[in-house]
């Protein structure tokens, strides 16, 4: 009966760790630089993937990530995001990057990547920075020029500079496509609107401050 259990949760624990691997799996080729035009295409592997023959580095480069980005918005807060869509050769490796600029007192409002853990590596600035498990408990830490801080798959983060000068982040991502959920704007934004009813109970407010961050998130404004 001992080994028959032995054996249910090894087949279980291989089951977990092929169902924790169904999401950018790795290449069955070396590159596949992603492309529109199918003529000059050989595989289809979520996207059309360039002939090698006719892959070039530039399909491997993207330019300007050093280049500080605006901050004058209501966050003070922009990032580019470096994916598939600007380098066509990252397509299929399960890899992304970003450059994150804050202005002081700027906020990365809290948000998730649904498809990726995040590797925040400070460039420039003091931040405070935190994810919230699926416990609600918080990891927060302040962090310096140099400082690493891992974020893992899914959960809920947020980022403040709270120096006095701007603030730079790059941000690596173990997928092509991490995706974002913002939660302000996935909660007050929707579109249609979500009941007001229905977050004025589940966030214990009244409906006329849901009604109210409504009309801020609305995407329509
Ligand atoms: C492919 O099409 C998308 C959407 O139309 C566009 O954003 C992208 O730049 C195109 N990529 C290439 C390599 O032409
Ligand atoms: C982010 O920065 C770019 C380049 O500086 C700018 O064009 C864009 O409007 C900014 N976006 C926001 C939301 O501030
Ligand atoms: C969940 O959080 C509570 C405190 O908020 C703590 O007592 C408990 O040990 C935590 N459980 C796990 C599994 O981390
Ligand atoms: C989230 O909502 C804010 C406030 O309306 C808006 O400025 C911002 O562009 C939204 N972000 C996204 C990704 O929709």
């Amino acid at each position: 009966m001992k080994s028959v259990n032995f054996l249910l949760a090894f087949v279980l624990m291989a089951l977990a760790s092929s169902l924790a691997s169904a999401f950018d799996p790795s290449p069955l080729q070396d590159y596949c630089v992603a492309i529109n035009d199918t003529k000059t295409a050989i595989f289809v592997n979520g996207r059309f993937c360039k002939d090698p023959s006719v892959a070039t580095a530039d399909d491997f480069t993207f330019s300007g990530l050093n280049i500080p980005l605006d901050t004058n918005n209501l966050v003070g807060f922009n990032a580019t995001l470096v994916n598939v869509d600007n380098i066509p050769g990252l397509n299929t490796l399960g890899i992304a990057i970003a450059r994150a600029d804050f202005a002081p007192g700027g906020v990365s409002s809290p948000h998730i990547h649904p498809r990726g853990t995040e590797l925040v590596l400070v460039q420039k600035g003091t931040f405070y920075a935190g994810f919230v498990d699926s416990n609600n408990t918080l990891f927060g830490k302040t962090l310096y020029p140099g400082d690493v801080f891992v974020i893992p798959v899914g959960l809920i983060h947020f980022q403040v500079n709270t120096g006095k000068t701007d603030g730079v982040l790059y941000v690596s991502f173990n997928s092509q496509n991490p995706g974002l959920i913002i939660l302000a704007n996935s909660t007050f934004g929707t579109n249609p609107p979500i009941d007001p009813y229905a977050l004025s109970r589940a966030f214990q407010l009244d409906v006329n401050a849901v009604k109210q961050l409504q009309a801020k998130f609305s995407s329509t404004n």
